[in-house]
């Protein structure tokens, strides 16, 4: 995959529990396009956007909350979470946003709002700068682009959580 340019803002693409298995996933709610597939467009569209991404992608909590720490430890203008199910039960990945100066945005590809009720509550949206849900795999390139207008707008990338 080509480098990113040099001076690129690094953003944490992190994606959690069940993620790694899109494309086979209950495709008529996630759709047919795999991770892999997901993640080459949005590295090209990154780049163009002046934007190095880091993206990873874990079935388990704690990773989630150490990448987490790592977003801030390594200086990184926004993280991009997909928390998968942790998004309606999890506390600790809770804490670890409201721990960083990193500003997060929380990214669906369904629409959680219209599906089951447990799915109605996301426990990190409070501590989050905004939330994308509901344009299948377009979601992460619209979160993409409102990194990229973050930071047109507030040059320097400097915390504008407001918790
Ligand atoms: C999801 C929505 C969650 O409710 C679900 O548990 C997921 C995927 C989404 O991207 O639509 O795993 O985060």
């Amino acid at each position: 995959m080509a480098q990113p340019p040099a001076g690129a803002a690094l953003v944490f693409l992190l994606n959690g529990p069940n993620l790694n298995r899109l494309g086979r996933r209950e495709p008529h709610v996630y759709g047919r396009q795999s991770l892999h597939d997901i993640l080459s467009e949005l590295e090209r569209h990154a780049r163009s956007l002046g934007l190095a991404l880091e993206a990873r992608q874990s079935n388990h909590e704690g990773a989630l909350v150490d990448w987490l720490h790592e977003a801030e430890d390594r200086g990184a203008l926004a993280v991009i979470l997909n928390a998968g199910a942790l998004t309606h039960t999890s506390l600790a990945l809770r804490d670890a946003i409201a721990a960083i100066a990193v500003p997060v945005i929380e990214v669906h590809l369904s629409n959680p709002a219209a599906r089951e009720p447990f799915r109605h509550r996301s426990r990190i949206a409070p501590v989050v700068r905004g939330v994308i849900q509901g344009f299948g795999a377009l979601s992460y390139r619209l979160a993409l682009d409102a990194v990229a207008a973050m930071r047109q707008e507030r040059p320097g990338g400097e915390d504008q959580r407001h918790d």
